[in-house]
Parts: C-alpha cells; sequence; structure tokens
C-alpha cells in the first residue's frame, strides 16, 4: 500500500512537472517551427520571426500581460501565408485564439491541436487543408469558437466535436465532410451558430438537434 501511495504521488507529481515544463525555449521553438514550415516567399513577409528579437514582439504574436513569456494569440488571417500547419504548435500551451484564415495553407489540420486546452478561438476558414478534422480536437474544452469553413476536409464530423461544451459558434460549410451528423452534437449547449452547408453530409439530422436553444442551422 506505501509503495503505491508512493508511486501515486511520484507519478501525480511528475505529471504537474511535465504539464509545467513548457517554458520561453519551448514557445519559440513552436513559434520558429511555424515559421520553417512555411514556403518561401510567405516566409520572408515574416521578417521580424528571428532570434534578435524576442518572439514577443513579433508580427502576429501576443503574449499573457501576466506570464510574459507564454504566447496567447497568434493572429495572421489574411496574411498570405502558405506552407503547412506545424504540429509544434500544440505546445504553445497557453494559447487562447489562432486565426489564421484567408491563407494558402494546405496539408492537415495537425491532430496535436488537441492538447490547446485554453484555446477559445480556432479560425482556419479560407485556406486548402485536406484530410479529415481529428478526433482529437475534442480535447480543446475551451473552444467557443471553432471556423474550419471554406477548406478540403474530408471524412466524417468527428465524434468528439460534441464534448466542446462551451462551442457557440461552428461553422463546417463549404468542405467535403461526408457521413452521418454525429448525435454527440446534440450535447453543444451552448451552440448559438451552426452551419455545415456545402458538404456532402448524408442521413438524418439527429432529431435532438433541433432541440439547441437559438441554432441558427444553415
Ligand atoms: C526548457 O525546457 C526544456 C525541456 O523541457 C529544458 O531542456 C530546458 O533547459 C528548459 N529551458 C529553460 C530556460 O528553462
Ligand atoms: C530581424 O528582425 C528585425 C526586426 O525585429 C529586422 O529589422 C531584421 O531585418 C531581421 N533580420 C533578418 C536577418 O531578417
Ligand atoms: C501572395 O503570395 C503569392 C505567392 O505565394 C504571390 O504570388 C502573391 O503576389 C501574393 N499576394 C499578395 C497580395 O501579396
Ligand atoms: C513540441 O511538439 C513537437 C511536435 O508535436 C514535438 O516533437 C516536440 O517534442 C514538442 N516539445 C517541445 C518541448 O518542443
Ligand atoms: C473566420 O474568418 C473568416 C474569413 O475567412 C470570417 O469570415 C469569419 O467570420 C471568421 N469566423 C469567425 C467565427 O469569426
Ligand atoms: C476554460 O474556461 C473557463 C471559463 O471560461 C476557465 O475557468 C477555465 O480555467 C478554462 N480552462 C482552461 C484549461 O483554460
Ligand atoms: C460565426 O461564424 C460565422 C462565419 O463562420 C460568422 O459570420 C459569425 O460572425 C460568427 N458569429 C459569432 C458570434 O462569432
Ligand atoms: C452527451 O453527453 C452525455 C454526458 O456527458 C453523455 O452521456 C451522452 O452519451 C452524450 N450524448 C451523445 C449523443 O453523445
Amino acid at each position: 500500500m506505501t509503495i503505491f501511495c508512493f508511486s501515486l504521488l511520484f507519478f501525480c507529481s511528475h505529471a504537474l512537472v511535465s504539464a509545467g515544463s513548457s517554458n520561453a525555449s519551448t514557445e519559440e521553438l513552436a513559434l520558429l517551427a511555424f515559421k520553417s514550415m512555411l514556403s518561401s516567399p510567405s516566409k520572408s513577409l515574416l521578417t521580424s520571426w528571428n532570434t534578435s528579437s524576442h518572439y514577443c514582439s513579433w508580427t502576429g504574436v501576443v503574449c499573457s500581460r501576466r506570464q510574459p513569456e507564454r504566447v496567447v494569440s497568434l493572429l495572421m488571417g489574411s496574411f498570405n501565408l502558405s506552407g503547412r500547419l506545424s504540429p509544434f504548435l500544440g505546445n504553445l500551451s497557453f494559447l487562447r485564439k489562432l486565426d489564421l484564415h484567408g491563407n494558402q495553407f494546405v496539408g492537415q489540420i495537425p491532430p496535436g491541436f488537441g492538447q490547446l486546452s485554453r484555446l477559445q478561438m480556432l479560425n482556419l476558414s479560407t485556406n486548402t487543408l485536406h484530410g479529415s478534422i481529428p478526433e482529437a480536437m475534442g480535447g480543446c474544452t475551451n473552444l467557443t469558437t471553432l471556423d474550419l469553413s471554406n477548406n478540403l476536409l474530408q471524412g466524417e464530423i468527428p465524434t468528439g466535436i460534441g464534448a466542446l461544451k462551451n462551442l457557440v459558434n461552428l461553422s463546417l460549410h463549404i468542405n467535403g465532410l461526408s457521413g452521418d451528423i454525429p448525435h454527440s452534437l446534440t450535447n453543444l449547449s451552448s451552440i448559438k451558430h451552426l452551419s455545415l452547408s456545402n458538404n456532402r453530409l448524408s442521413g438524418e439530422i439527429p432529431p435532438d438537434l433541433g432541440n439547441l436553444y437559438q441554432s441558427s442551422g444553415s
């Protein structure tokens, strides 16, 4: 028993330490990895993104006031960026807003984005992202806005989306999503705006979806 308690304590303190182990170098590394996966010439758009200045002063990067080393927003909508989304962004553990809409990102949404438990707003609308929406996105439990509209996403809407209890705005329109509308979406009790139009969805609309307060389905 003592051994059990001991190892549990060890495990817990170890888990706490590793949850907090992300530090300034992790944040900078994640941003540099993001830049490295852009293709030129959009790379040159980010000339301020070099280690001669602190990453909190880089274009589009906003750091926390309380924890000055932590990136809380990455706001680069309509920056004409092209390339792939770096999975390293999933290490920006204090990120609240990630706005990369209106660029030319290709490839998949990294499943590691699902680690961003503080993320409130994710807008990847109007890119050319492929592949399916990662099931792991259900880990972004603080999301209020998820806009993945206007991409080339395929596959089914993951059931895990229904776990995002704080979701107010879910926009998945204009993609190649297929299959049934998951029943779990009826659990989105905060939803106000739901758009799934212009996909290849099939099957029935879950009957309980109509019970969601004030949802404006389109
Ligand atoms: C940051 O964390 C990494 C691994 O988590 C560690 O190797 C490194 O020494 C840390 N750097 C600082 C400045 O704390
Ligand atoms: C690094 O960033 C600064 C602005 O912060 C810029 O003036 C400088 O030209 C950049 N250096 C390179 C090599 O891009
Ligand atoms: C956007 O980037 C492309 C190359 O990736 C370039 O040809 C085009 O001129 C850029 N457009 C604007 C408005 O900067
Ligand atoms: C950050 O994320 C990448 C890819 O998801 C991973 O390989 C790396 O080990 C992570 N950790 C740090 C401290 O950069
Ligand atoms: C996301 O960006 C698009 C532009 O591509 C914009 O129209 C839309 O309103 C944004 N979504 C949200 C939820 O703010
Ligand atoms: C999620 O948001 C709630 C309230 O908006 C906050 O209390 C909670 O700490 C947040 N969770 C994380 C992981 O940031
Ligand atoms: C919800 O998203 C749509 C676009 O996807 C946008 O037009 C609308 O402004 C958003 N509403 C809120 C409350 O953010
Ligand atoms: C909705 O959430 C409840 C409790 O979290 C869960 O038991 C139920 O299975 C969920 N319903 C669907 C359709 O996912």
